[in-house]
């Protein structure tokens, strides 16, 4: 659903895609690989090619999708296919997450290079913290450039079932409800529905679960700057 909130992060994501491919050109304007991690239904995906193709005069383009849906990836592929005005290569790694992404898979992807730049927009945060470090340092082995777009919060810093947790989860539950609320052009039942599978969803399984078995990992800003550095990026 287009809120208020999903509408600014997306264009906060475009704006950090102009700025960079501003600084950083692709290596050839005639289909340069990228890499969207989580794209979901591909729709924040075409939006991102549409804005390189606002600064470069692409004639084609070689988008790397790694996402643990087939259902989203189904949509991710046919959305890219039927809006992008240019040759579109996809190479989909279907059921796949980057934690799951094998040696071998990683090898593979490897022969795409140079892989002008890797998008995760709202996916990273559900790989356990611990393992970010580790997943990040596989996408240093693929690009140097990675941009990455989270939620400021630190959840896995409170402990399980504390007040401050309970705390943390409302306040910013509430805030995406107040948002779906606030959408005027959805029925009540998309709203319904969207409060209940994502948002109360994810609340539910934070409060109930213990860290381990979250699928919630937010971190601060900052926090991702470390990561990324220890990881081998520079971070901008
Ligand atoms: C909130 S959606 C974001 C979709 C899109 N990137 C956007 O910003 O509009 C998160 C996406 O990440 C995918 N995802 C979840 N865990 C992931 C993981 N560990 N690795 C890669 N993708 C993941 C989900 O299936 C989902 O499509």
């Amino acid at each position: 659903m287009q809120t208020e909130i999903y509408q600014s992060i997306r264009a906060g994501v475009l704006e950090a895609v102009k700025n960079f491919s501003k600084e950083i050109p692709p290596h050839s304007v005639d289909e340069p690989t990228i890499i969207d991690i989580g794209p979901g239904n591909g729709i924040l995906t075409v939006e991102i090619v549409k804005q390189l193709r606002q600064i470069y005069p692409l004639r084609g383009i070689h988008l790397i999708l790694i996402e643990p849906s087939e259902e989203m990836m189904a949509l991710a592929i046919q959305h890219c296919q039927a809006s992008l005005p240019m040759q579109v290569k996809i190479t989909p790694l279907c059921n796949c997450t980057l934690q799951g992404l094998t040696i071998t898979e990683q090898k593979a992807l490897q022969e795409y290079q140079p892989i002008w730049f890797i998008n995760a927009s709202l996916s990273l945060h559900h790989i356990p913290t611990e393992l970010k470090r580790l997943n990040l340092e596989k996408l240093n082995t693929l690009s140097t450039s990675l941009l990455v777009t989270e939620i400021d919060d630190n959840l896995d810093e409170l402990e399980d079932g504390s007040p401050e947790l309970i705390y943390t989860m409302s306040d910013i539950t509430n805030r995406f409800i107040q948002d779906v609320l606030n959408t005027s052009y959805a029925s009540v039942q998309d709203k319904k529905s969207c409060i209940y599978s994502f948002f109360l969803a994810d609340a539910i399984t934070v409060l109930k679960n213990i860290q381990e078995l979250r699928v919630e990992h937010w971190m601060s800003i900052s926090q991702w700057q470390k990561v990324a550095q220890l990881a081998g990026f520079q971070v901008l």
